[in-house]
Formats: structure tokens, sequence, C-alpha cells
């Protein structure tokens, strides 16, 4: 029998990803660090993933691999083993946290010196490979998939390279990932890779100019490099401290259980944190596992085909209405009804115990909200499979629910407020699910959301 750890709580994307959780986690830090201390661990993925959180003041940020607990007080965040991290675009969050936090960080913030990194060889690397195989074309282009290959390969650079400075390694690094990209006809010091803070793409350089620029950025970025196992395992067994656990991406882009070839590469569902934490935390131990879903839509970037496509005219709309353009990429998703074979199979997969229902003011006048409940082929039911021959034999078959007033929603501060429509909706979906419903947001500004 699992001991359930009290004060933890954790946030996963429980679709395609870009459900809107860092917000969430932002609020939920927010609320918990009021009454005492709060740990923000993050387990996986590194800049590829674009959590987008709004101010009161209008201001809106794009953090890629800081947690979004990084802008509240009595928070520590921690960039896990998990993590493949760019350290030059990890500067330059700090930088733009700092900016819009008033000149000062106020979470602190400790990277992992187990954490992988993910540089610009292995964002040249990918650019490169795009041009010979199909499978990574939809990559955000930051380099992860590399980067977790160096790890099954065994030979990955970690913090704790960057940290001694082993300026051996670094170069041999360089060199690797340079014989490897001449074999694919390129010169890697000339491609030309993304960097944050620019729209342009910068060329790699000459290893010198390398070597220079991480010598750097170490200086930067010592201070916050440690060992976190016995850090993590004190406050872990101290009941008084909150632990909230932002994962990356969303389990439908988990490499087993998203549909090739638009995955990514590392653990997307709760499981990841044990491997991270290596053993300390269990993740059935946390309290509340919540899948963060869009309530009346779902969005998917990529070539993947899934089966609930959605009348043009509506979508269209929606990715309108809804900023609907990725965070990192910044192309714009396509939309589709919700799927909740799909849904299920996430929530199974993931370990989630619970949903974060956020977009609920999406909605349009006399638009009934489509729901797929069921996969059928021929006369069969049908679960969903992560596989896309599977996919294209399978017919949705929906259920029509009422739609609901968005001007009531967007005001609604509990859940008294909100529209009876709305209601049974959200009953319907918690007892199509299994799960029950602890949050829903409202509305783009960090106030719009409460608990259920
Ligand atoms: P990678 O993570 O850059 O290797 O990209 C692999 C796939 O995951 C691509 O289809 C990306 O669009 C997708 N992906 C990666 N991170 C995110 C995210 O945070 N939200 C949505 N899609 C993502």
């Amino acid at each position: 029998m699992v001991k359930i750890r009290k004060n933890s709580f954790g946030f996963c994307g429980g679709a395609y990803g870009d459900e809107g959780k860092g917000r969430v986690v932002d609020k939920f830090v927010s609320d918990y660090a009021r009454k005492g201390p709060v740990v923000v661990y993050r387990d996986n993925g590194g800049a590829n993933a674009g959590h987008t959180v709004e101010f009161d003041t209008g201001e809106r940020i794009a953090l890629h691999q800081l947690p979004s607990g990084v802008f509240v007080k009595n928070t520590t965040v921690v960039l896990g083993k998990g993590m493949v991290l760019h350290p030059g675009d990890l500067i330059e969050e700090i930088k733009q946290t700092k900016k819009i936090s008033g000149g000062k960080l106020r979470a602190k913030i400790l990277i992992d010196e187990m954490a992988v990194l993910s540089l610009d060889t292995h964002r040249a690397y990918e650019a490169v490979l795009k041009e010979w195989q199909e499978g990574g074309k939809g990559a955000t282009g930051r380099g992860i998939a590399p980067a977790y290959a160096d790890v099954l390969l065994r030979h990955p650079l970690r913090m704790r390279d960057l940290a001694v400075f082993d300026e051996k390694k670094i170069k041999e690094h360089y060199r690797l990932y340079q014989s490897l990209i001449k074999g694919l006809g390129r010169e890697l010091a000339e491609v030309l890779v993304p960097v944050l803070g620019s729209d342009e793409k910068v060329p790699v350089g000459k290893v010198r100019k390398f070597v220079e620029s991480l010598s750097r950025q170490r200086r930067i970025l010592l201070s916050c490099i440690k060992d976190v196992f016995f850090f993590l395992k004190e406050k872990w067994l101290d009941k008084k401290v909150a632990f909230v656990f932002e994962k990356a991406q969303a389990v439908g882009l988990d490499p087993r259980y998203g549909v090739y070839p638009d995955v990514t590469a590392s653990d997307c569902t709760f499981g990841g944190i044990f491997s991270s934490t290596e053993g300390i935390i269990n993740p059935e131990e946390i309290e509340i596992r919540a899948g963060v879903i869009k309530a009346t839509y779902m969005s998917s970037v990529g070539t993947r085909k899934l089966p609930t496509v959605m009348e043009e005219g509506l979508a269209n709309k929606i990715r309108e209405d809804a900023h609907e353009y990725g965070a990192t990429t910044k192309r714009p998703r396509g939309i589709v009804y919700l799927d909740l074979p799909a849904l299920r199979f996430f929530a199974s997969a993931g370990k989630i115990n619970s949903l974060v229902l956020t977009h609920m003011d999406i909605v349009y006048p006399k638009t009934p909200i489509k729901v797929c409940v069921d996969y059928k082929v021929g006369s069969k039911s049908m679960p969903y499979r992560p596989d896309q021959e599977f996919l294209n034999k399978v017919t949705p078959k929906y259920q029509e629910l009422p739609t609901w007033d968005k001007e009531q929603i967007s005001k609604a501060q509990k859940p008294a407020d909100l529209p009876k429509e709305a209601k049974s909706f959200l009953k319907f979906i918690s007892q199509e699910m299994g799960l029950s419903i602890l949050m829903i947001t409202n509305g783009p500004k960090r106030e719009q959301g409460f608990f259920h």
C-alpha cells in the first residue's frame, strides 16, 4: 500500500501539450507559498517547453526551462536530473524573469548537477538531421532528442562537467558532433541554431568560441549547480514543505504513448519523477496528480492525424480566440474536438488522478460542445491506441453538450457562479473520465481560475 505524502501536487499535460499548465502551477505555488515553503520540481524536457504566465499588469512571459513557480517568494525551484538544459538560454530566461520580478529573483533556483546539457551542438545536429529523416521534422529545434540520445549512448555532458569545467570533455563533445555533422555533409561551425532572446538564428562557431561561451555561462550559473539529492530527501520528509511537480510537454507527447513522429524524447508521465529523483519520490505518493486539459477542444502540433477532426470554421475561430500558436516555435496549432478515449488512455498511462480544465471560456453561442465518447471500428467499441495506423481506422462516436454563456463564465470566481450548462459539462467529463476535477480556469488572467 502506497502512503500518500500530504502537501504534494503534480501537474502534467493530459493531452498533446499546450494545455495552459504554466499559469495553473504559478497560481497554485503562489497560494501555497503564502502558507509555508514550497519546492517546485521539474523532471523532464528542456527548452522545448513553453509555459506562458500572464501577470495582472498584462505582461506575459513564456518560460521554457524554468518551472513556473519562479515568480513566487518562499519557493525553491529545482531543475532535476531528468532535464536537458541549455545554459545560454537558461541565463537569458533568468534575466527576463528578473526583469519581470522587479530586478531580483523571488525564488531560489537549484540545478541538479546531474542534469544533462543540451547545447548548440545538439541543436545543430538536429537541424541537419531534419534534412535526412522524416521523423524529426516536427521537433522544436532545441536539440532535445540528441541530448537524451547522449545519455543512452553513454556520453552525456552534465551540469557537473560545466561546473568543474572539464575542457577536454567539452572539446571531445564538440569534435564528436563536428564529425557526425560532417558525415551528413555540413560544417558544425556554420550551422545556424535558435537562441533565446533573438529572432535570428546564429552559427554555432568554432570550438574556441564554443568553449569560451560555455566558460562565461559557467561563471553565471555556478552558484545554482548543486548535488540536490540530500536536499530533496530532507524536504520530502518534512511535511511542512509543500511540493509542486511541474511536468513539461504532455502524456500524448511521451515517446511510448504519443503518435509517431510527433513525440518528444523524455518521460512525460508522472512516472519520470521516480527516475529523476533517483527513487526518492515515488509518484504514487504524490497526493494530487492532475492532468491539465483544455475543456472544450484539444490542440495538436505536428503531422499526426487525430480522429476527432473539427469543422474548419470553428477550428479557425478557436485558434485565434485562444492564441493557439506555439509558445516556442510560433507554429499554428491544429484544433480538434475533445477526444475522451485518448484522454482516458493518457490519464491511465500518465498516473493521473484528477483533472484541471482550462479554457472554459472558449465557447460560442448556439454551438454545442461536441465530445468524442468512444471509438468504433465497424460496430466494435475500441479504446485509444498510440498508433497512427490504428487511429486512421477508427470512427469517433460523438455526444453534443449544451454550450454556456461566455460572459457569465469569464466573470465566475467560484463553482457556484458557473452557468448551469458548465456545471453539467464538468460533471459529465468527471464521470466519463472517472476522475475528480481539481480546478478550472475561465480566462487568460492570473485570477481567472479557481478550485472546483
Ligand atoms: P522535441 O521535444 O523538440 O524533440 O519535439 C518533438 C515533438 O514534441 C514535436 O512534435 C514538438 O512540436 C512537440 N513538443 C515538444 N515540446 C512541446 C510542448 O511543450 N508543447 C507542445 N508540443 C511540444
